[in-house]
């Protein structure tokens, strides 16, 4: 497998799109140390949390106290924000990282932002140019590149008409989701090839897998032989999206070191740290990671 890259980075989103879907709501300081103990395991990216509105995600409704609580490290995690309002929350507690989230489809733009496809820009475009007026980084997510829970399968040019309009908003990079995990290995690289055949580079593109049905591995796996460098992953296989009913769990973050290390491409992260900082959240949960990796190195006590 020579042809795989030697290195990516890992964008850890348990504290975000992990914790935004449990019914328990964690306390803000096992938030923090949550987010610490990522950090400490050598997860170079942890978004923290979101600025939306408290009432969609009351999981995320404690986002400044959790910033404060954060401190000065708290500033190099992103947060999601989807709106000028949003964008200024995030500001006050001086974030330097947001991240805007948009869809592929009409149907959860609607759910998802009470906006419609179109809509849904002219909500991001001023957010994102005052966010860059500011000196922010921004990111840019698209929700449903491969099948939507209302719409079904999701024609790959309205991915990439999408994405791409996301992206030129100012972007620095464009994380492609599938959010309800129904995508399998070759239309990654369909997406992929898409995407730079519309003239965006592999290292602006991120990928967002989700394991519903367990392919999030093989196309990990399809994306690396595309080229991509840039994988979301969350800690213990925590998340979802609480406006799309299928959407489970995200890959695991300790599955896909496992694989990495594996195959010999560099990651930077401690396995042991965050399997141990999984078994802990899930202690405050009340219930397994739903992780092979997790499981199997827990139960073997290493
Ligand atoms: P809306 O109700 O249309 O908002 O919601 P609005 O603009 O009409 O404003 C209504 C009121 O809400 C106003 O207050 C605003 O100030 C307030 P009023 O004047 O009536 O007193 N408001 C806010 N308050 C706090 N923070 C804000 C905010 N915005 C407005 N940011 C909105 C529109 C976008 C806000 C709403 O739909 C929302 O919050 N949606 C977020 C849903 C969400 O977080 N989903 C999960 C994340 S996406 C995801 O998980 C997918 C991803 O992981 C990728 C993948 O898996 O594919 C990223
Ligand atoms: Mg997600």
């Amino acid at each position: 497998m020579s042809e795989l890259p030697a290195a990516v980075t890992i964008y850890e989103v348990g504290p975000r799109d992990g914790l935004q879907n449990e019914k328990t709501l964690v306390p803000t300081g096992v938030k923090a140390e949550f987010v610490q103990r990522l950090r400490l395991a050598g997860l170079p990216i942890v978004e923290a949390t979101s600025f939306v509105h408290p009432k969609w995600v009351p999981q995320l409704a404690d986002a400044a106290e959790l910033m404060e609580l954060l401190g000065e490290a708290g500033r190099d995690c992103p947060v999601l924000v989807p709106n000028e309002r949003g964008l200024d929350r995030a500001l006050e507690l001086g974030a330097q990282h947001i991240a805007i989230f948009g869809s592929a489809t009409e149907t959860f733009a609607q759910k998802n932002l009470n906006r419609s496809l179109d809509e849904q820009f002219a909500m991001f475009e001023p957010t994102v140019r005052r966010a860059r007026d500011a000196g922010l980084d921004v990111r840019a997510y698209v929700s449903m590149c491969f099948g939507d829970p209302w719409e079904g399968a999701v024609p790959v040019e309205q991915v990439v008409s999408v994405g791409k309009r996301l992206f030129d908003l100012g972007a620095s990079q464009l994380s492609l989701g599938d959010t309800i995990g129904v995508g399998t290995a070759g239309q990654v690289t369909d997406l992929v090839d898409a995407f730079t055949a519309a003239g965006m580079d592999t290292d602006q593109l991120a990928m967002h897998f989700h394991d519903t049905y367990g392919q999030a591995l093989a196309n990990t796996l399809s994306a690396l032989q595309s080229g991509i460098t840039t994988f979301d992953a969350s800690a213990g296989g925590l998340g979802g999206c609480p406006y799309a009913k299928s959407a489970t769990g995200n890959l695991a973050t300790e599955d896909l070191v496992w694989m990495l290390t594996g195959l010999g491409i560099e990651h930077g992260v401690d396995l042991r740290e965050v399997v141990a900082t999984s078994v802990w959240m899930a202690g405050h949960l009340g219930r397994p990671s739903p992780s092979a990796v997790v499981r199997a190195l827990a139960e073997s006590g290493a």
